[in-house]
């Protein structure tokens, strides 16, 4: 079932979000993307500019106080309507406890995982709420959290911390806006291989030995199509919530 036209992916340039963004257009969606990169942006909105434009970008820091309404109005500027679905992929990790970790991130990670995604989460609700209360059409905010937002991890508590966090704000909101004809989703993976892993400063060497142990590890692909099993759903059922781990991740 395709409930959305156009679909939002912050984070749109690598990992998750990128590989749902190739899927929306496979699937006949048309997407607006952001991120810090705008060459990839440009790359990718070029590659899929004709006949019609079917992808448009905004090159934008998720923490800034605009980056959500950016999209919006990018989208209404390029395909004249907003999105249905907003899917917030944007995010980092931090190697590291609370006595290992870089100190000097702490500050970035809590503005981009937490209070850039809760300045998302509400100009979402604020964009879809008067549309919802007339339309029956269904609309989608659905979050990559973790599974580290989950269970405490002794390995990765600062950045487990974000998603703790965010996991609640999350099924807050999923609560608000439940009678105004949007659902809002928690997606929790485990490890899925992406640029996520080098951009938080892991240890590549011990990475590799995990998922000698514990992999293979998940592609962005697999999380993707957990997250359109979510956005195809018929309106009146609600997947809220989707925990996604390798097989042989133990915890
Ligand atoms: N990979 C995993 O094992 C894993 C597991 C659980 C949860 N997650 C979560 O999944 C989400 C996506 O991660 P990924 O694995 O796809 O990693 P990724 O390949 O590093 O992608 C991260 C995306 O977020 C964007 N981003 C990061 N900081 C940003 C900022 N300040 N402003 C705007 N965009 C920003 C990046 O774009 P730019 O750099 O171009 O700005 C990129 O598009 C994150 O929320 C992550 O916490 C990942």
């Amino acid at each position: 079932m395709k409930n959305h036209d156009i679909v939002a992916i912050s984070g749109g340039t690598s990992g998750i979000g990128r590989s749902l963004a190739e899927s929306a257009i496979e699937r006949g969606s048309r997407v607006v993307v952001s991120g810090r990169r705008g060459d990839r942006i440009h790359a990718f909105c070029e590659t899929h500019s004709t006949p019609v434009p079917r992808a448009c970008g905004v090159v934008s820091d998720a923490s800034d106080s605009d980056h959500a309404n950016r999209i919006f109005d990018e989208s209404q500027r390029t395909f004249g309507a907003t999105p249905t679905a907003y899917v917030l992929c944007a995010g980092r990790g931090l190697s590291g406890t609370i006595t290992t970790s870089d100190e000097t991130q702490w500050e970035e990670l809590l503005r981009v995982n937490l209070l850039g995604a809760m300045r998302q989460l509400r100009a979402c609700a604020e964009r879809f709420n008067p549309s919802a209360k007339t339309s029956t059409q269904v609309r989608d905010i659905v979050v990559i959290g973790s599974t580290v937002g989950r269970v405490i991890s002794a390995a990765n508590p600062v950045y487990g911390a974000t998603k703790f966090a965010l996991h609640s704000l999350v099924e807050s909101l999923r609560q608000e806006m439940s009678s105004r004809n949007t659902r809002v989703t928690l997606i929790e993976p485990g490890f899925v291989k992406t640029e996520f892993q080098t951009r938080a400063g892991y240890d590549m060497e011990r990475f590799s030995q995990m998922e000698q142990e514990q992999g293979p590890f998940l592609a962005a692909v697999d999380v993707v199509e957990a997250i359109w099993f979510v956005l195809e759903r018929p309106p009146h059922v609600h997947i809220d919530d989707i925990r996604i781990r390798p097989t042989r991740q133990r915890v």
